[in-house]
């Protein structure tokens, strides 16, 4: 493993200053098509659409979290082969944070307002982390993905069973969520410990009751 050189990390903070602004900007374009595409909007009634916007805020600002996570991770990774491996679920985050924004704005909805105080504390622990080493940079972002996927099959239950299109949204992301878990595993992701599991669902929590209405 070879040490982080401060011009490393500034050369890539630079790359991903602007992937930043488009996170919080809400700028972002997918490279694949939504799952939601070829699928006719559901004719829902006033609260079943504005509680389908508010659950596809909840999954735009994990994704906006997943932009800094990744994000964090690019940053101070200290093994090229591990960066390599991830960029393909770091661009597949930034799909989800397209389609999840596409689904709010066919919902009526709008994007939580606090988008830049989650990106900047998701930002912050991911680098937290990555400063702990590739291993336990690697186990936050598995725990991360692990959580995510149960808290998306959640989502399944909530949703209106007739809103087809935002269903595939969140059943592609949680499809992608699976697949990005195993890839951190595979590449040598450490377990985190319990209690760390319990604090991160319990943030998790917090997140997504807030973001649930702001
Ligand atoms: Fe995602
Ligand atoms: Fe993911």
């Amino acid at each position: 493993m070879k040490p982080l050189a401060l011009e490393d990390v500034l050369d890539r903070a630079i790359v991903e200053f602007d992937r930043a602004l488009r996170t919080v900007a809400g700028a972002h374009h997918a490279e694949r098509p939504s799952p939601a595409r070829d699928l006719a909007e559901a004719d829902l009634d006033a609260a079943a659409r504005q509680h389908s916007a508010a659950l596809m805020r909840v999954n735009h600002v994990g994704e906006v979290c997943a932009q800094a996570l990744y994000q964090g991770q690019a940053l101070t990774a200290r093994n090229d082969h591990t960066r390599a491996s991830l960029e393909r679920a770091a661009r597949e985050e930034g799909d989800h944070l397209a389609w999840s924004m596409d689904r709010i704005r066919a919902l009526g909805g709008r994007p939580s307002l606090l988008n830049p105080l989650w990106y900047a504390g998701a930002l912050a622990m991911g680098v937290g982390a990555g400063l702990l080493g590739d291993r336990w940079n690697l186990a936050f972002l598995a725990e991360t993905e692990r959580q995510v996927e149960a808290h998306l099959t959640g989502h399944l239950d909530k949703l209106a069973p007739e809103d087809a299109p935002t269903r595939a949204v969140v059943a592609g992301m949680r499809d992608d969520e699976a697949r990005h878990r195993e890839t951190a595993v595979a590449l040598g992701a450490a377990e985190l410990p319990a209690p760390a599991r319990r604090a991160m669902r319990a943030m998790g929590k917090v997140m997504t009751t807030i973001a649930y209405r702001l």
